[in-house]
């Protein structure tokens, strides 16, 4: 479904992203770990296309390298940034709708769904987005971006549980964690990012056969 390899970019002169090589099949749960600063949320940025990313990045076969955000989200690529990207103003309610793409097909997530799922937001319907706890600000961030009926979400933030129920809609999932141990358990498989590149790639319990790479790229 998503299929990187070699991916380059700079901020500036600083050669960040040195030969990224990636991919999430359909349905899948892929985590990258990594320590601080390797460039894990530099690559999700560059596949959304800030920094401007040198190399093939392909979604459904479709070149998206370098492609407008947009674009990228109407393909169907979610992307949960770090920062949370609410609109303070706007009700809780209208933020949800603001994140509903047009000819995205099917829906697969519905206001009722983001209600169900998270009561508190429900009773902070109407309330500004600013008004809301960091905790509430995140889930809203993600009922959002899940609006737009994303085929994969790509989420640079600390999920946790959250993770399974979106992935029981049938959904590919792209997550930068911080925490082994809740990667380790919710993914399929896990990338471990060195200095601007992947050093590791398999299956948790290749992870766990590798102590030395752990000692080497995760452990402080
Ligand atoms: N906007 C920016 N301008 C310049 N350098 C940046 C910027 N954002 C990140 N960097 C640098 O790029 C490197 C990778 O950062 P980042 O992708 O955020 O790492 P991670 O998410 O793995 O902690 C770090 O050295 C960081 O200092
Ligand atoms: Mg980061």
């Amino acid at each position: 479904m998503l299929e990187i390899s070699d991916l380059h970019a700079y901020y500036g002169k600083s050669h960040i992203l040195q030969g990224v090589t990636l991919s999430v099949g359909k349905n899948e749960i892929v985590s990258i770990l990594g320590r601080n600063g390797v460039g894990r949320s530099t690559t999700l940025k560059a596949i959304m296309g800030k920094p401007a990313p040198q190399g093939s990045i392909t979604f459904d076969g479709v070149r998206i390298a370098g492609r407008p955000p947009h674009t990228i989200a109407r393909l169907g690529i979610g992307y949960v940034p770090e920062e949370r990207a609410i609109f303070p103003s706007l009700s809780v309610e209208q933020n949800l709708i603001l994140g509903v793409k047009p000819g995205r097909g099917a829906e697969r997530w519905s206001v009722a769904d983001t209600w169900q799922m998270f009561p508190q937001l429900r009773e902070r319907a109407n309330a500004p987005g600013g008004a809301l706890s960091g905790g509430e600000q995140q889930m809203l961030t993600i009922c959002r971006t899940l609006m737009g009926n994303p085929e994969l979400i790509m989420i640079d933030e600390r999920i946790g549980e959250l993770l399974s129920e979106i992935a029981a809609r049938g959904i590919s999932i792209l997550l930068v964690e911080q925490r082994l141990v809740l990667a380790l358990r919710l993914s399929h498989r896990i990338y471990v990012m060195g200095h601007g590149r992947m050093v590791f790639e398999g299956t948790r319990d290749e992870l766990m056969a590798d102590a030395a790479l752990r000692r080497e790229w995760l452990e402080v």
